[in-house]
């Protein structure tokens, strides 16, 4: 179904959701109190639906409008569909929530792209808090499939799980909230380990960031940690893996660190990266990513 969407924050996560959706067919109407992000939103939502186009698959639908508006109001008049992209502060979201239950009808759905905060702490005071989901993307939206869907009722969590999927989306649904929903908390255990590997001189920023995509990284495009490990039992699959390697799991996981970012550390990290670029500004590191992921993404439907 072709739905109204309005895109409050026009930031990086905005402008790239602007751009799968309309890439997708849906009407999008966009607001953004900045004017510095405003300016050059529709080149920059272009330029990333360009970046849909190279893997988008089947038939490309005719492309939806996408209208800037001047005020919140105007961009929710008539929506079916909100997609929430400010900044990452409770207070702010729950106050922007409370204007836009004034402007839109009952059914619309508002969707958070939240990276940590949950639905429970988003919720409150809110008029009718089941109209609320959080539908957490990875970045870039317009190129990662992932989404991650918490919905407190289960017709709001079956249309969410429709919309995504209708984008070429791979959703994914959480029985409970979470903060940090499963990839970002995922993310965060292996980055403690990757900065403690770092703060502990096991080894340098660069080697870690090769080690992850050379290894882990590579395998777990294809397939997830769990059924990676259910290879690795040979045969006799996880609990053969469990009997033979459990042992070892467990003998790693104590001697996982906990860094503090103190500035020694931050320091390493910065100077680490630095190292790694080689002078690629990060412009060019998001263009390479992107070519990238193209790719992987192209192969990966062949
Ligand atoms: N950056 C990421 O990697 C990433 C990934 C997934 C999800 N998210 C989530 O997406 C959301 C947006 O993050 P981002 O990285 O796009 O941030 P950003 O700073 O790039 O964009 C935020 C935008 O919100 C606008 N804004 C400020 N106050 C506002 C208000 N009251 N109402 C509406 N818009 C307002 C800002 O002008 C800015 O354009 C956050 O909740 C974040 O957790 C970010």
């Amino acid at each position: 179904m072709k739905e109204r969407i309005a895109i409050i924050g026009c930031g990086l996560i905005g402008d790239s959701w602007a751009a799968l959706m309309t890439a997708f067919g849906h009407d999008v109407t966009a607001w953004d109190p900045s004017p510095r992000m405003t300016a050059d939103f529709e080149t920059r939502v272009d330029k990333a639906r360009k970046q849909v186009w190279q893997v988008m698959p089947g038939a490309r639908p005719a492309t939806g409008n996408l209208t800037l508006a001047a005020t919140l109001e105007e961009a929710l008049a008539n929506v079916t569909w909100v997609q929430e992209n400010a900044p990452e502060q409770l207070g702010l979201k729950q106050e922007l929530y409370a204007q836009i239950e004034t402007y839109v009808s009952d059914r619309v759905i508002v969707a958070s792209s939240t990276s940590s905060l949950t639905w429970s702490e988003l919720s409150i005071g809110m008029r009718h808090p089941h109209r609320l989901i959080t539908a957490h993307p990875f970045n870039p939206p317009h190129l990662m499939r992932l989404v991650e869907i918490y919905a407190a009722q289960d017709d709001m969590r079956a249309r969410s799980v429709a919309f995504y999927a209708g984008l070429d989306r791979r959703p994914v649904v959480l029985h409970r909230d979470a903060v940090g929903h499963i990839a970002n908390r995922l993310a965060s255990a292996l980055w403690r380990e990757a900065v403690n590997i770092v703060a502990e001189d096991i080894a340098d920023v660069s080697a870690v960031d090769a080690a992850l995509v050379h290894g882990p990284g590579l395998r777990w495009s294809v397939m997830g940690a769990h059924m990676a490990y259910h290879l690795g039992g040979g045969e006799g699959g996880m609990a053969a893996y469990l009997k033979h390697l459990g042992p070892s799991q467990e003998r790693r996981w104590q001697t996982l660190g906990s860094p503090k970012l103190t500035p020694e550390v931050c320091e390493k990290l910065i100077d680490g990266v630095a190292v790694e670029a080689a002078g690629r500004s990060i412009a060019s590191l998001a263009l390479e990513r992107d070519d990238a992921l193209i790719r992987a993404l192209r192969a990966k439907t062949q």
